[in-house]
């Protein structure tokens, strides 16, 4: 990737967790390891009243909890700090934004990034508000960290705001997980070699299923996570841009809008459910006490900020098909929840059995897979059936590994990492156009609203397993079942 020009880079909400935990550390790898840093600039935004002092002393202790031990030195850090300013605004206040042009004057011909890590519900108070300042400049993007809204209409509100100040050119939609190393090497495994692409469809491929499962529960975000929900936190975005990447036809070259008009393509392709469609192939789930790892963990509805009658789902498993020439009849599995058994976030393809075995241990359910682990260890396995050593003609799944870690002795970037050099240097590849999140809210809130018309509770589980039974029931009824190994 090139060199990112010299740059000024604005965080609204400067003090949250995102920036804390991840762009600040993200943004002190790569100044660590870029040549040249000497145009960079990079401007923290809130309403605490602290000046640019004390931003780098709550900077600093947040980066050393982020940054591994053996990625932070003294000297790395103090030049990055000096890139670092803090300006007191309240983002809602127009008054507020003088303060901003002031710092900015000198700076028109640069790159100018606000990124806004704030609530949704602010995005259109500051976009005006930055606008009325006059600091939109021709060379300035914005970037909109997700949730974009509850549902399709308060989208449309957002990117309606954002949109009547900044062009679609202009609009960074960010979802860290397009930035994870796995998902480009999905591109990269697809597109950049022949083997794949015959077996990559309906002829050949049984079934995928797609797994983002988390230990964490809601980490102290009770107030946010409760409004939304895992259909909205995590299958509305990160489950189906990889499904899309997964799905996509090749595009012919790898500009971001034939990337984007092919990922647009399958989500316009998921077919549509009905009420009785969700009943049947939707399952959510919401967590009961239970352990991780040996240690024992409250229940959804004893965290922080839950209210006790909630019945936000904290589980999502529901089977979905793309109505495509590619893809007819194969069902696309997806499930993520929090406090599951393990960490694991995976895609896998299951191909077709052989049309007639002879050989013993050859049964329909032992076939070949490809497995595209995200995290934790990225990498790619690819199952086949070898002989058993010894006299018997048997055969058993054995796998062929890609650790990527071990493979490439490089650092693995952070996602954030990847995507915000991707800001600065101007490439959307990686970042949603506003028609692909249309296209995902209009395949979601069907599913909510016969979820809301059943008044159904989401089936209880307990912390530290797989999610409630009848995730298992949706798939066994198939004949199939999910990979949990690997
Ligand atoms: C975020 C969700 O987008 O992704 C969180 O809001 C979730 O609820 C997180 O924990 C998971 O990201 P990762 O990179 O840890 O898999």
């Amino acid at each position: 990737m090139a060199q990112p020009q010299s740059f000024d880079l604005i965080f609204f909400g400067g003090t949250g967790d995102l920036a804390l935990r991840k762009l600040l550390p993200a943004l002190y790898h790569r100044h660590r390891d870029s040549k040249d840093t000497s145009g960079w600039r990079i401007i923290g935004v809130s309403r605490q009243a602290l000046d640019t002092a004390g931003y780098l002393q709550l900077v600093d202790s947040s980066c050393r909890e982020f940054i591994a031990d053996k990625d932070y030195d003294e000297a790395s850090w103090q030049a990055f700090a000096r890139c670092v300013e803090y300006l007191q605004i309240d983002g809602t206040q127009a008054a507020d934004y003088s303060k901003l042009s002031a710092l900015l004057t000198d700076s028109t011909d640069r790159v100018r990034v606000f990124y806004l890590s704030t609530a949704a519900s602010l995005f259109a108070s500051i976009c005006g508000n930055l606008a009325q300042a006059g600091l939109v400049t021709p060379l300035s993007r914005v970037v909109l960290e997700k949730p974009l809204g509850l549902d399709l209409q308060s989208a449309t509100q957002i990117n309606e705001s954002v949109g009547a100040i900044f062009e679609e050119r202009q609009i960074f939609r960010i979802d860290h997980y397009l930035g994870k190393e796995t998902v480009q090497n999905l591109i990269a495994l697809r597109f950049a070699n022949s083997i794949f692409e015959p077996l990559w469809h309906r002829a050949s491929v049984r079934d995928v299923q797609i797994t983002l499962a988390e230990q964490v529960g809601v980490e102290g975000r009770g107030g946010y996570y409760d409004h939304y929900g895992a259909l909205r936190d995590m299958v509305q975005n990160h489950a189906l841009q990889l499904l899309c990447i997964l799905a996509m036809e090749p595009p012919s070259n790898n500009n971001p809008d034939e990337i984007r008009d092919e990922k647009l393509k399958v989500l316009r392709a998921l077919r549509p459910f009905t009420p009785d469609d969700v009943r049947s192939r939707t399952v959510r789930g919401q967590y009961r006490a239970g352990a991780i790892d040996g240690k024992a963990v409250v229940g959804y509805l004893e965290e922080e900020g839950i209210p006790e009658s909630s019945t936000t789902e904290t589980f999502v498993a529901l089977r979905a098909n793309l109505d495509n020439w590619r893809w007819a009849r194969v069902p696309f599995y997806i499930r993520t929840g929090k406090r599951m058994q393990d960490r694991v976030s995976e895609i896998v393809i299951n191909f077709r059995a052989v049309p007639h075995a002879i050989l013993p241990g050859n049964d329909n359910d032992d076939v070949n897979r490809l497995v595209i682990r995200l995290q934790p260890d990225e990498g790619i396995k690819l199952f086949v059936l070898a002989k058993v050593p010894g006299a018997d003609m048997r055969v058993r799944p054995v796998h062929l590994n890609l650790d990527f870690g071990q493979t490439f002795k490089a650092r693995q970037w952070d996602a954030y990492e990847r995507l915000l050099m991707d800001v600065i240097g101007g490439n959307l590849t990686l970042f949603m156009r506003r028609d692909e999140l249309d296209a995902a809210w209009r395949w979601i809130d069907p599913i909510h609203a016969a979820w809301a018309a059943q008044a159904e509770a989401p089936r209880p589980y307990t912390a530290g397993t797989w999610g409630p039974t009848a995730s298992s029931a949706l798939i066994v009824r198939d004949g199939l079942s999910w990979r949990e190994e690997s």
